[in-house]
């Protein structure tokens, strides 16, 4: 796993951001997390109250800090013991793939390593679907399920036992935005097509679900 600290990691997670579209990976670098401090948060119920959909963001971005936090809620590994995560899968598959988009490139989430690899440089928000906030909100997380976990399941049970993961995955960070203030949304309209390419997807790899991820517009 990389040596650089979260602190350093923090101070240069935005300065890679490039100019026009994607380009290589290699003009990314690895960004690792901070660990969860999971006895924080507000009461579920709480945040129960107050989870919905918000499709106005403003531009300020995401500390890594909570970056690391709504990830671990996600999708993370709350069972270091048998590497089960905050999130149910069929089989314990674990088929689904938390992608991160911001206005530097993608990154895939690692869960593991508790690390973001980096995909593609370059902002490619925009291009995720048709709707204007995509390219507003400063973190679209992107749910791919890679079927080839899936076993010899029949491709109805994958896709189905894909959607439910990605339908729990989705709500995990519902809540975590209701108890942390921030808005989101979830996009089924994005550009399967589109993206596969972008990300130099294989086929197995299944385009599900976005999610819009930041603070209220009228935070400075
Ligand atoms: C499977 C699914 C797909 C959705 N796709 C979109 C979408 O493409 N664009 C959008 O603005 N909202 C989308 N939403 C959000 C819904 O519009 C929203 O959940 C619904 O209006 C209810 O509002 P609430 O989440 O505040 O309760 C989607 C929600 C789900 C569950």
């Amino acid at each position: 796993m990389s040596r650089i600290v979260p602190a350093a990691a923090a101070a240069c997670f935005f300065l890679f951001a490039l100019a026009g579209g994607a380009s290589g990976a290699q003009d990314l670098k690895p960004i690792p997390l901070f660990k969860p401090r999971v006895e924080g948060g507000r009461l579920l119920l709480s945040a129960l109250k107050d989870r919905r959909s918000s499709r106005e963001f403003s531009p300020k971005k995401l500390p890594l800090r909570v970056v690391s936090h709504l990830l671990w809620c996600a999708w993370g590994v709350n069972r270091p013991e048998s590497g089960k995560r905050t999130a149910p899968s069929a089989l314990n598959r674990q088929e689904m793939d938390v992608y991160v988009i911001t206005a530097e490139g993608v990154y895939l989430y690692d869960a593991a390593a508790n690390l973001l690899r980096p995909v593609v440089a370059g902002d490619i928000r925009a291009k995720v679907g048709r709707q204007p906030f995509l390219g507003e909100a400063p973190m679209v997380l992107l749910y791919v399920a890679d079927l080839a976990r899936m076993g010899n399941m029949s491709d109805d049970v994958k896709i189905t036992a894909a959607a439910v993961s990605t339908g729990s995955i989705i709500q995990n960070v519902y809540l975590y935005c209701a108890s942390e203030g921030l808005n989101t949304v979830a996009v089924g309209s994005v550009d399967r097509d589109g993206l596969k390419t972008l990300m130099n997807l294989r086929p197995e790899q299944r385009v599900m679900m976005a999610q819009c991820v930041g603070y209220p517009k009228s935070v400075r």
